[in-house]
């Protein structure tokens, strides 16, 4: 856990009994499930911030049922097989990074989100829990010490282009994954008079792109609850009237998941 750094004073941060210290005595225990709390009050904005638990449990049930899997699958195998440290930002219930923990099993593998309740979820399923750490920690502000990560991952959330940059090593690599041109396309047709394309993410200031792909599929949801939980989880679901809300998830839904997988290299310069 070296490349941890007190969210405080920025001090690198050492495992201890109860948890993690930096020498300046700022302690941070370590929770019964084996996550960290690292994100300090004045940097909570909300009480309870990012995904609800609604949402999360939401997505929670559509990734158990494997609409994600090949997602998951084809980002994993772009990981190099060298990579010793990776991050994983905004992991929610690690359904992500715990792949990524897997394929490299010599490498410290973490994964940060704003949402406690997704940590919890996280750290609680992880297989080695000193080797793949969890903690409840911003994107914009990353308790990780300068040019210390190999691979930083951003699946769908959000982060800040200067503090990926400095985390990442010289050369290292940030996996980006949005969603691409005709993503739920159907489900937007229904509430949007004039559906605009998703674009592909501007590259982050101090990166190169070195390689960019989709991966398109079909999704053929014929169960209720998954209807309901695929809606839960799409951020502009909340905008079907509630009769069509009803109609989809009484008559199934068919549709794509459509997404963009982007990888850049770290350039010298921000
Ligand atoms: C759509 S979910 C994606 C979760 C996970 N990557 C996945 O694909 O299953 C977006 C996640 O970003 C988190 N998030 C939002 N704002 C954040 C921030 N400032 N720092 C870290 N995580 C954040 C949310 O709590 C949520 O878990
Ligand atoms: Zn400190």
């Amino acid at each position: 856990m070296k490349d941890l750094r007190c969210p405080l004073c920025r001090q690198p941060l050492q495992l201890n009994p109860q948890g993690l210290a930096c020498e300046n005595r700022h302690q941070f225990d370590r929770a019964k499930e084996g996550y960290f709390n690292l994100l300090p009050v004045q940097n909570k904005h909300s009480r309870e911030p990012g995904d609800a638990k609604e949402q999360l449990q939401a997505r929670r049930q559509f990734l158990q049922a494997g609409f994600f899997d090949p997602l998951k699958q084809r980002i994993t195998s772009l990981i190099p097989q060298q990579t010793q440290t990776l991050l994983d930002i905004g992991c929610g219930e690690g359904y992500f990074t715990h792949s990524f923990a897997n394929a490299l099993p010599d490498a410290q593998v973490y994964g940060v989100d704003i949402a406690k309740a997704g940590v919890r979820l996280a750290a609680k399923s992880a297989a080695d829990k000193n080797r793949n750490v969890f903690a409840v920690a911003s994107s914009f502000d990353l308790p990780f010490a300068d040019q210390s990560l190999d691979v930083v991952t951003r699946i769908y959330a959000p982060s800040k282009d200067a503090e990926l940059w400095r985390v990442i090593k010289p050369n290292g690599l940030l996996v980006i994954v949005a969603p691409a041109e005709n993503h739920l396309l159907g489900l937007r047709q229904q509430i949007y008079a004039e559906v605009r394309p998703h674009g592909a993410p501007v590259t982050p200031a101090g990166f190169g792109l070195v390689a960019q792909e989709r991966l398109t599929l079909g999704v053929e949801i014929k169960e209720k609850a998954l209807c309901r939980a695929l809606l839960s989880m799409t951020p502009f679901a909340w905008r079907l009237a509630a009769a069509l809300r009803v109609q989809i998830e009484d008559e199934g839904l068919v549709d794509q998941l459509d997404f963009g997988i982007y990888t850049y290299q770290r350039l010298d310069h921000l």
